[in-house]
C-alpha cells in the first residue's frame, strides 16, 4: 500500500544550482520565493561549503540573508563541516545537513576524507546544531552504485546511514547520487536500511540521469517511505559526480503523487511557473516532462 501524503523536500536551489554556471543571486532568490509560493515547505536554499570545490554556491551566506521567510517553511543549507555550520548559523539557516557516502572513493572526491573521517568531522557539527536547537538532516550518498566503485554493498549503506541517524540526524535521505539504480534493487536497498534505521526517517533522493528515478520511487513507496527530495525542473547533477543528471523533477512527482491520490499540499501550476522562469533563465527548457506537457 501507499501513503496517504508524501513530504517534498526540495533541492533544486542547492542539487540543482551547484552545477550550473549563469545563474545570478537575485536568479535564485526569485526562485525561492516561487517555491514557496507554490507550496513547498521544506527548500533546501545553499551550500556552505569551499567555495573554491563549488562556486555556484559561493553565494549561499547572501540567499539566507535576502530571502523573504515564510512562515511554515524550512530553509536548510549544507554543511560539511564547523566552519560550514557557522557560516549557516549566521546567515539565518532553520536546518543544516550533513553529506557522507557509501562509497570511500566518492567521499574522497566529494568532501575530501573517508567515511571514517567524515563521520569524525560531523560529531562537532552535530554537537553545535544541537546545542543551537537546529535539526540536523544526514544524506548519504552512492546507495545504488558509485561512479569510482561501481556496485555498492547495501550492508554498507545501512551502515553509514545507521551511524549518521544514531548521531543524531532526524532523517537519513539515500542518495542514488548517479541514478543507476533499478526499482527491484532500489526497495531491496531501502528495506535493507529500514532494519536499522526506522523508515519513517529515511528519504529518497534518486537523481534521474537513467531515467529510473520516478519508477524506483514507487517501487519504494511501497516499503513505507513518504519523504522524497526532488528538484524543479530537474534541475541539477554533482560536480563530483561525471554524467550525473539531475534529481527527479518534483514537476514530475507531484503529477504522479496526485494521480494516485496522495497528498503533498503543493499547487502544480504554480509549480510548473517556478520551473519554467528558473529553466528560461538558464535558457533552457524544462527538464521535467509534465512542464512540458502543460505549458503552451
Ligand atoms: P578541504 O580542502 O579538505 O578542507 O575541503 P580544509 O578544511 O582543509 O579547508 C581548505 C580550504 O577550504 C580553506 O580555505 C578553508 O577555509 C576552506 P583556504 O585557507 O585554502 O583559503 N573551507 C571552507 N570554506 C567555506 N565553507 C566551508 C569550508 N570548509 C573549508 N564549509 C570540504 C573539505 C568539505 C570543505 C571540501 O571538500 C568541499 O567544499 N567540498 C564540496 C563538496 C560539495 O559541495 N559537493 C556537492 C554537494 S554533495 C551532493 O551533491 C550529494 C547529495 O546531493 C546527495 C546525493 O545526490 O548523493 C547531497
Ligand atoms: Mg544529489
Amino acid at each position: 500500500s501507499y501513503p496517504s501524503k508524501v513530504s517534498i523536500f526540495e533541492v533544486g536551489a542547492r542539487d540543482g544550482l551547484q552545477n550550473e554556471k549563469a545563474v545570478t543571486t537575485a536568479d535564485k532568490l526569485a526562485l525561492i520565493d516561487q517555491l514557496g509560493e507554490a507550496g513547498l515547505t521544506r527548500i533546501e536554499a545553499g551550500s556552505f561549503v569551499s567555495p573554491k570545490w563549488v562556486p555556484q554556491m559561493g553565494d549561499s551566506g547572501e540567499i539566507f540573508r535576502q530571502l523573504s521567510k515564510r512562515p511554515g517553511v524550512i530553509y536548510s543549507a549544507l554543511t560539511p563541516n564547523l566552519k560550514g555550520l557557522e557560516l549557516a548559523l549566521d546567515a539565518g539557516a532553520d536546518e543544516v545537513a550533513i553529506f557522507g557516502a557509501a562509497s570511500q572513493s566518492f567521499s574522497q572526491r566529494n568532501i575530501n576524507c573517508s567515511i571514517e573521517e567524515s563521520i569524525e568531522r560531523f560529531i562537532p557539527v552535530m554537537e553545535a546544531a544541537q546545542a543551537k536547537q537546529i535539526p540536523v538532516r544526514g544524506y548519504v550518498s552512492c546507495v545504488l552504485g558509485c561512479p569510482y566503485e561501481g556496485e555498492i554493498q547495501v550492508e554498507e549503506v545501512a551502515r553509514v546511514a545507521e551511524i549518521l541517524y544514531k548521531m543524531g540526524c532526524y532523517e537519513i535521505s539515500l542518495g542514488d547520487t548517479i541514478g543507476v539504480g533499478t526499482p527491484l534493487n532500489a526497495r531491496r536497498m531501502v528495506e535493507a536500511v529500514a532494519q536499522k534505521v526506522p523508515v519513517e526517517k529515511l528519504a529518497l533522493h534518486f537523481h534521474d540521469t537513467y531515467g529510473q528515478a520516478l519508477a524506483n520511487i514507487l517501487a519504494c513507496l511501497e516499503t513505507g517511505v513518504s519523504v522524497i527530495d526532488s528538484s524543479v525542473a530537474g534541475l541539477g547533477g554533482c560536480p563530483y559526480a561525471k554524467g550525473a543528471s539531475g534529481n527527479l523533477a518534483t514537476e514530475d512527482l507531484v503529477y504522479m503523487l496526485h494521480g494516485m491520490g496522495i497528498d503533498t499540499g503543493i499547487d502544480l501550476n504554480a509549480l510548473i511557473k517556478a520551473g519554467n522562469s528558473i529553466s528560461q533563465a538558464l535558457g533552457r527548457v524544462s527538464g521535467a516532462k509534465v512542464a512540458r506537457a502543460l505549458t503552451e
